[in-house]
């Protein structure tokens, strides 16, 4: 197998579910026992899973469904095109919306989303991310629920992912491209 890279742990598993339990409180308090979580894939789906678990022992029964973009162009300073690769399944019409992703970076994917439900009947949407990278949005959308902010470096782990490898590291950390 080729040389895997270093990676500098930034979160580690305990960590993570710590920090997992208190925003499973946060968010059963403020959504209530029935909303729809629409889990952004592929990344966001290793935070969801724990989440809901964690929603569950709160009283929160939610539905659950998952929805893939993809985004031309996001790395550049041109306008990002955002196109659905898998939509979701069940009808937003008149719920309450938890979108849950990995990471809120440019923030270009998460607010067509986020329209994307609203449009189609959602009441509420808020978004919610394990991750986020401050100083870096190209859109104008913010995260209701974060788990920790992280210094701009490129993470793996917990779901997310560098060529498509690491998605299944139980911790997040930071690996050096070169
Ligand atoms: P954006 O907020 O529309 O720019 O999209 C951010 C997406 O890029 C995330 O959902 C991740 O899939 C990916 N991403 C951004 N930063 C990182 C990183 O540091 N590691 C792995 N994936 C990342
Ligand atoms: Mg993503």
């Amino acid at each position: 197998m080729a040389d895997r890279p270093e990676i500098e742990m930034l979160f580690s598993a305990a960590t993570i579910q710590a920090r997992v339990e208190a925003l499973a409180e946060t968010i059963a308090r403020e959504l209530g026992p029935s909303p729809m979580i629409v889990a952004v894939l592929k990344g966001g789906f290793v935070f969801t899973a724990d989440l809901l678990r964690a929603l569950h022992y709160r009283d929160c029964h939610p539905r659950i469904d998952f929805l893939s973009l993809s985004s031309y162009g996001a790395g550049s300073e041109s306008r990002g095109t955002v196109t659905v690769q898998r939509d979701i399944t069940d009808d937003p019409t008149g719920q309450t919306v938890l979108l849950v992703d990995d990471i809120l970076e440019s923030g270009r994917t998460l607010s067509h989303a986020k329209q994307m439900l609203l449009d189609r009947g959602a009441v509420r949407v808020d978004l919610c991310v394990l991750l986020e990278k401050p100083g870096k949005r190209k859109a104008v959308i913010e995260a209701d629920y974060v788990g920790f902010e992280c210094a701009d470096r490129f993470v793996v782990g917990y779901g997310l992912d560098y060529a498509h490898l690491y998605r299944e590291l139980p911790y997040i950390g930071a690996i050096t491209l070169d």
